[in-house]
């Protein structure tokens, strides 16, 4: 019995059955970056020009600043153990996934699988992740290299399969070994034989998703044609149903990124009159870079809500721009980098109701089991 957790979960589902804009839980999930580092310079990536990513680049977050997170982590019911750079690169990595279990909160990851070998293969088994992550966005060595330079796409496939079959070994069905696709221009011819890949590789399930434009240059470079792209989508999807692969299209506004470098906070327009939405991510998550600066969601990188040196997470999330943003959301006046997010859904009592009942069960029980098949915005076909 986790009453710690539960009670949180309570208080959380209260602030938002309150329509509370200042929150008085902590967040029911942390995205956690633990290094800012990368091994490879992928072309759509916003890792470079992102506003926390001020630490020096070879250094991954301090094991006292991370300890200094138990209080979050006793009361979260996921972490995300990732932001921008590849997580293996911290050496310390799997200390911390075994700090965030300590605490009984669940861990998932997503890497570009690079640094993948067996004795981190080892870890994964190991530590019992709940959900794993790998980048691909191509299916040959040569697309591979031009979207994530220098490239390395065999070697990613012999660690998924070599991981694949330890884990078949050994535990079963954790983690959950998912693959992702982000489409670009440089890579739409060849998304429908990704579901193929995945079948062969042996994961769970097969991830696509549109891209997001950092700055207008990135647009120009990477946007592909729209029409091909619809193609394209539906010819996956047709693909992963005669394969029988489990899918899930992330349907990304590719511009909201950009809108959101254009946010002023205040500025927004009705959206559908009378409708009240939420954000889930600012109402469930946060999003701590570095070391402990807080975001409003990966997407309004541009506004820093402040650090955790000002003060502790319930503070920072009850600061006037969050509450801001969760007014204009309650209020159906969404601003501009919300519009067609994928994370901002209707507000809807009766279903809110049965969640809560759902997750403070089972944080009371101490089981977590809910959360991706949860998230909005996605579609499930193939399975
Ligand atoms: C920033 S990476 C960090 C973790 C790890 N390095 C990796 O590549 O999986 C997290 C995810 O963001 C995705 N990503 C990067 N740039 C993106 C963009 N412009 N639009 C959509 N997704 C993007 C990556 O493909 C990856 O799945
Ligand atoms: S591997 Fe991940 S973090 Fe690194 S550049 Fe590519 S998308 Fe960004
Ligand atoms: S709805 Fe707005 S605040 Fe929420 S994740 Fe999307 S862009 Fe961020």
């Amino acid at each position: 019995m986790d009453w710690i957790r539960a009670w949180n979960t309570f208080q959380a589902y209260c602030d938002l059955l309150l329509r509370r804009t200042r929150p008085r839980a902590y967040p029911l999930e942390l995205s956690l970056g633990t290094s800012s580092y990368c091994n490879l310079r992928c072309i759509m990536c916003p890792r470079e020009g992102h506003e926390g990513n001020r630490m020096p680049f070879d250094q991954p977050v301090s094991a006292d600043y991370f300890h200094g997170l138990a209080p979050y982590l006793r009361r979260a019911n996921e972490v995300s153990l990732y932001g921008l750079g590849e997580p293996f690169i911290d050496k310390e990595y799997f200390r911390k996934v075994e700090f965030v279990h300590s605490f009984g909160t669940e861990v998932i990851l997503s890497t570009n699988g690079i640094l993948m070998d067996e004795k981190r293969r080892r870890e994964i088994i190991r530590t019992n992740l709940r959900g794993l992550g790998i980048s691909l966005d191509a299916v040959t060595e040569k697309t591979y290299s031009i979207i994530r330079p220098p490239g390395g796409f065999s070697r990613i496939v012999e660690n998924l399969k070599a991981l694949v079959a330890m884990r078949n070994e050994r535990h079963g069905n954790r983690p959950l070994i998912a693959l992702s696709f982000a489409m670009m221009r440089q890579n739409l011819h060849e998304v429908a034989a990704f579901p193929e890949l995945v079948k062969s590789i042996g994961a769970d399930e097969a991830i696509f998703h549109t891209s997001l434009y950092m700055s207008h240059a990135m647009k120009e470079r990477i946007e592909p044609d729209a029409e091909l792209q619809r193609k394209a989508v539906a010819e996956t999807i047709e693909n992963a149903r005669k394969l029988n692969v489990k899918l899930t299209y992330w349907n990304l506004d590719p511009m909201t990124y950009l809108r959101s470098l254009e946010y002023t906070g205040a500025d927004s327009v009705p959206q559908q009159a009378g409708r009240s939405y939420y954000c889930r991510h600012v109402w469930r998550n946060a999003m701590l870079q570095g070391e402990g600066e807080l975001f409003p969601c990966c997407y309004m990188t541009n506004h820093r809500v402040g650090t955790l040196e000002e003060g502790d997470l319930r503070v920072l999330r009850r600061k006037p721009f969050m509450a801001e943003l969760r007014e204009l959301h309650f209020e159906g006046r969404i601003p501009g980098p919300c519009r067609n997010c994928p994370q901002l859904v209707p507000y809807r009592r009766k279903q809110l109701l049965r969640e809560a009942w759902s997750e403070i069960r089972s944080a009371w029980k101490h089981s977590w089991n809910g959360g991706m098949e949860n998230k909005t915005g996605e579609e499930h076909v193939g399975e």
